[in-house]
């Protein structure tokens, strides 16, 4: 059976998911309310890090974390052993298609190759389900959840909206998809937390 799929994003008032300052404190600790077994990422998520993804120190991963799976049918990230070091997640996922690019002949990170230019999701998502998987959280500035939305893949929506307004960039889905409200909370600084479920 297909996980429940969350997706959580920071946005400011215009929907924007980047260009402001988010409060990515209150952030994680919203993030732990659904224990994922699995984080989905966007390969463009970590690259946004990379600078800070280098200076990290070198760790364990943490057996009792999820696993992290990211989208990168390109191959474009390079960073999984410092990824899998940060002590939050129990070990990397790289998610490849058929014609992402040749691996190092020495990578040792996990893979599962779906699709043919990129990847697969709706694939992937059976697939981690069969592997045990009930609930993946969905980290991205956008890119992954549109098409996720797109594709009726996401099941519920966690909103973290800031009061500011962004003024530029682009909407993050194409299609027009309905949402129950399940929930809002108000926090200090005028953050405000919304949940939607799939109508
Ligand atoms: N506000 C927030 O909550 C939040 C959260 C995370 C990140 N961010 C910010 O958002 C930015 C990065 O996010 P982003 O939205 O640009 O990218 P992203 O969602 O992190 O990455 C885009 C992903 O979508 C995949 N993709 C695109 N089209 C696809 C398709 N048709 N089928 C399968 N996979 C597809 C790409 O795969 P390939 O690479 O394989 O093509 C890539 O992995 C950064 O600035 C980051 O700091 C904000």
């Amino acid at each position: 059976m297909r996980p429940h799929v969350v997706a959580q994003v920071a946005v400011s008032l215009d929907g924007r998911t980047a260009g402001f300052d988010a409060d990515l404190a209150r952030y994680y600790a919203m993030a732990t309310l659904w224990q994922e077994d699995v984080t989905l990422v966007g390969a463009d998520t970590i690259l946004a890090q990379e600078g800070l993804l280098r200076a990290a120190p070198g760790g364990d991963s943490r057996a009792s974390g999820p696993l992290l799976a990211v989208v990168d049918s390109r191959a474009r990230v390079r960073s999984w052993e410092v990824l899998r070091g940060l002590g939050h997640w129990s070990d990397v996922l790289a998610l490849y298609a058929d014609q992402t690019p040749a691996r190092p002949p020495d990578a040792t990170t996990r893979e599962l190759v779906t699709g043919y230019e990129q990847v697969d999701l709706e694939e992937v998502l059976r697939l981690l389900g069969r592997r045990g998987a009930e609930v993946v959280r969905v980290e991205s500035g956008g890119a992954l959840i549109g098409v996720l939305l797109e594709l009726g893949l996401v099941d519920e929506l966690a909103l973290l909206v800031h009061p500011v307004i962004v003024g530029a960039g682009e909407p993050w889905c194409g299609a027009t998809v309905r949402f129950r409200h399940a929930g809002t909370e108000v926090f200090s600084g005028g953050i405000v937390w919304s949940r939607y479920c799939l109508d």
